[in-house]
């Protein structure tokens, strides 16, 4: 299966368009961004849990990282409330399952550095904020390897960025608000990722935004 597999293109999604298709384990629903590869795959993926459901037991061959979107999600090693970010890298293994709110987390697959060993639990609503490199931005670095870093970014109203080029690509989920750039109005739900080498110059309008964002990890890189 290949879905969005040309990381030369840019995708732009507004995930609260696209309907929930159910994953082999029942209670357990999703919406593919990308992916190459079957059930074990390299994916970027939304993934609901019904209330109290759970995924079988597995391993993360090629790493797992997960931003904790709504409810509560666990597994044998914690809890992690709306807002957690987690890294399992190569060869970590659980069975998760969320709590009796459910829980919808972004969740990318297979595609840690192999040499990025890291495990990291971070509690997006209780770290600092830094300033960031424009008036009304604040940022909060999540995780670095090699090229690829990521972080959230909170942009006050009204907010405009410097015109950038993204080395090694750039992918944004908008979490909050209403985040914008010269090619496109992208509200909170949206999914965006642009390659290698693209251009842009971001702001934001009356409601400011919280993104995710991910850069240096497309084009060449890709594994
Ligand atoms: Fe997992
Ligand atoms: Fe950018």
């Amino acid at each position: 299966m290949k879905i969005n597999a040309n990381f030369n293109e840019r995708v732009v999604i507004n995930t609260n368009e696209m309907s929930w298709t159910p994953s082999p384990m029942p209670g357990v629903d999703r919406k593919m961004l990308d992916r190459i590869g079957e059930e074990i795959a390299r994916a970027t993926s939304l993934v609901r849990y019904a209330p109290n459901s759970h995924f079988s037991a597995h391993t993360h061959g090629g790493g797992e990282e997960f931003l904790v979107l709504e409810g509560e999600f666990n597994d044998a090693a914690g809890c992690y409330p709306a807002g957690t970010y987690v890294r399992n890298p190569l060869g970590s293994s659980h069975a998760p399952w969320a709590g009796a709110e459910g829980a919808v987390i972004f969740v990318k697959l297979h595609q840690f550095d192999l040499q990025d060993a890291s495990h990291c639990v971070i509690q997006t609503r209780e770290q600092a904020w830094y300033q960031g490199m424009v008036p009304g931005l604040k940022v909060m670095p999540l995780h670095e390897f090699g090229a690829e870093h990521v972080a959230l970014v909170k942009w006050a109203p009204n907010t405009r960025f410097n015109p950038h080029q993204h080395w090694g690509g750039e992918e944004i989920l908008v979490l909050e608000g209403v985040f914008c750039d010269e090619h496109g109005v992208y509200p909170a739900g949206s999914w965006l990722r642009s390659p290698h080498l693209s251009k842009h110059q971001p702001f934001t309008g009356p409601e400011g935004a919280l993104i995710y964002v991910k850069t240096g990890h497309l084009g060449d890189l890709i594994r």
